[in-house]
C-alpha cells in the first residue's frame, strides 16, 4: 500500500485503501457531534449510577450507594405493600378468625375456606420442609393428611401439638431395658406381623415382657394418643428397609437420651417460637385438621332444639316446662299431638305424673328434631 500514490491527495484520508479501485478507504474525520454527546452523557451516567447504586466491590461485600437500594429491601417493601393491602382487604376475616374458636371456624364455610387458603403459604414456609408440601410426610416425619394420629386428630389435640410441640419418648430394649438381641429380633417379626393381621403367641409373650402395651396398648393399637399405632401398616419411621427401622426403634427407642442410634422425633413448639402469631397458628390448626384426617367437629345443638328445664318439682314448674317444650317442638315441626292433649288433661286434674309424661314427650320430640337437623350433612 505504501508504494501506491494517494489518488485523493486533497482528501482527509489516512492513506489506507482496501480495494484495487481505491474506493474503500479510511478517512480521518472527527466523529459526529451526536455521537460524542452520547459518549459524554453515557460516561457521566456511569459515574452517577455507580455512586447511586451499590456497584463497587468493597471489603468483602460492596459499597452501599447513596440510594441505599438493595434488591432485598425492594422485595421486602413489595411484600409489605402486599401485606398492607391484604390487611385492609381481609381485615374483617382476620378479625373473625382471631375472635372465633377453632370449632366455630371449622363449622363456618366462609371462615374455614379462608383459613385453609391463607394457611397454605404458612404451611409451605413453616411445616413443609419436614411434613412435605401437602402434609404427605417424609421419612422420619409423620403424615398429616391421614387419620392415623400419634397425638390425636381433634382440633384441641392438633392445637396442643402445634402450640407446645411434641417429643415422643420410647425406651430402648423394652420398658425395663431387659430384652436380649434375639428377643428383639423375634419381637420385630411380631410387630411386622401385627400390621398384616398376624398373631403370634410367642411374640405376644415378648411384647408383654417389654411392656410395650404400656404405651402401644395390648393389641398394638394405642387407646390414648401416646404412641404410634403398630397395627395399621402406616409407619411413623418409614424406611426402605422397614424391618430394620422397626428393629432400630425397638433397640434404640425414640428420643432416647444418650443413644446415638435412637429415632429422633421432635416437633417444634410453634406457639412459643414467635415465628407465627396466634391467628396464624389457628389457621394452621384448621388447615391440618382439614387435610383429611381431622376428627369430625360435631356442631353444638342449636338453641331451638335445647329443652327448657323445669324449675323445681312442683306441678306448676313441671307443667310450665312441658308447655314451653311443647311450644318449641311445634316450632321445629316435631311435636306429637298427644302431648297437647296430655297437657290439657294434666292442667285439669293437676296430675304431676301426667305433666311429667307430657314434658318427657316434648323433650324427646325436640331431641329427635335436633338429630334430624344434624343428620343433614355438615362436617
Ligand atoms: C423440624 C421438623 C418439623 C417441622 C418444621 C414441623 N414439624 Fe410437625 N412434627 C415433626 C415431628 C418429628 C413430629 C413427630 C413428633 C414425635 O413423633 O414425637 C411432628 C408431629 C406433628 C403433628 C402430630 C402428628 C400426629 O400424628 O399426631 C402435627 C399435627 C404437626 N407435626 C404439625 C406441624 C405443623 C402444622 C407444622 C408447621 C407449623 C410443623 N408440624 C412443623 C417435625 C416437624
Ligand atoms: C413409654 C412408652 C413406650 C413404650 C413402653 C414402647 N413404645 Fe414404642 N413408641 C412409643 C412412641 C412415643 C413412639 C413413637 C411415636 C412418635 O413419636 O411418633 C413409638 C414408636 C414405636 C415404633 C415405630 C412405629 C412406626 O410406625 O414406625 C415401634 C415399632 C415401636 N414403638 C415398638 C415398640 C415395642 C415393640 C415396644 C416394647 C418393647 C415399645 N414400642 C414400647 C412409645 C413407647
Amino acid at each position: 500500500m505504501g508504494e501506491h500514490k494517494n489518488p485523493y491527495p486533497g482528501e482527509n484520508n489516512t492513506g489506507h485503501f482496501w480495494d484495487d479501485e481505491s474506493d474503500v478507504r479510511e478517512l480521518n474525520n472527527r466523529p459526529p457531534r451526536w455521537y460524542m454527546w452520547a459518549l459524554y452523557i453515557g460516561t457521566i451516567s456511569i459515574v452517577i449510577y455507580a455512586l447511586y447504586f451499590p456497584t463497587i466491590p468493597w471489603f468483602g461485600e460492596h459499597n452501599k450507594g447513596s440510594a441505599n437500594w438493595t434488591a432485598i429491601t425492594e422485595m421486602e417493601e413489595s411484600v409489605q405493600q402486599l401485606e398492607d393491602y391484604r390487611e385492609t382487604k381481609f381485615a374483617d376475616k382476620e378479625k373473625a378468625i382471631a375472635d372465633s374458636s377453632l370449632e366455630e371456624i371449622v363449622l363456618n364455610d366462609d371462615l374455614r375456606e379462608y383459613a385453609v387458603k391463607t394457611a397454605k403459604v404458612l404451611f409451605g414456609d413453616n411445616c413443609a420442609a419436614c411434613h412435605g408440601a401437602g402434609g404427605q410426610g417424609n421419612d422420619g416425619f409423620p403424615v398429616l393428611a391421614d387419620d392415623d394420629w400419634v397425638f390425636g386428630g381433634t382440633l384441641a389435640q392438633i392445637n396442643t401439638t402445634i402450640t407446645h410441640g411434641k417429643k415422643g419418648n420410647m425406651p430402648g430394649k423394652g420398658m425395663l431395658g431387659n430384652l436380649t438381641d434375639p428377643e428383639m429380633e423375634k419381637l420385630t417379626d411380631y410387630v411386622m406381623g401385627l400390621s398384616q393381621g398376624k398373631k403370634d403367641p410367642a411374640g405376644q409373650v415378648l411384647y408383654m415382657k417389654g411392656m410395650c402395651m404400656a404405651c402401644h396398648g395390648p393389641t398394638g393399637k394405642p387407646t390414648a394418643p401416646t404412641a404410634a399405632n403398630l397395627t395399621d401398616g402406616i409407619w411413623r419411621f418409614k424406611a426402605d428397609d422397614q424391618r430394620a427401622s422397626v428393629l432400630r426403634t425397638i433397640k434404640h427407642g425414640v428420643n432416647k437420651f444418650g443413644d446415638a442410634n435412637t429415632q429422633n422425633a421432635e416437633m417444634p413448639a410453634f406457639g412459643q417460637s414467635g415465628v407465627i402469631n396466634a391467628t396464624q397458628l389457628k389457621k394452621l390448626v384448621v388447615y391440618v385438621h382439614q387435610l383429611g384426617g381431622g376428627v369430625k367437629v360435631i356442631p353444638p345443638t342449636p338453641a331451638e332444639f335445647l329443652p327448657v328445664e323445669a324449675k323445681g318439682g312442683s306441678f306448676d314448674a313441671i307443667i310450665a316446662a312441658a308447655e314451653a317444650n311443647y311450644k318449641k317442638a311445634l316450632d321445629v315441626n316435631m311435636a306429637w299431638r298427644d302431648t297437647g292433649k296430655m297437657i290439657k288433661e294434666a292442667k285439669k286434674t293437676k296430675d304431676v305424673a301426667l305433666a311429667k309424661a307430657a314434658n318427657k314427650q316434648a323433650v324427646n320430640a325436640l331431641a329427635q328434631a335436633a338429630v334430624a337437623d344434624i343428620a343433614s350433612p355438615r362436617f
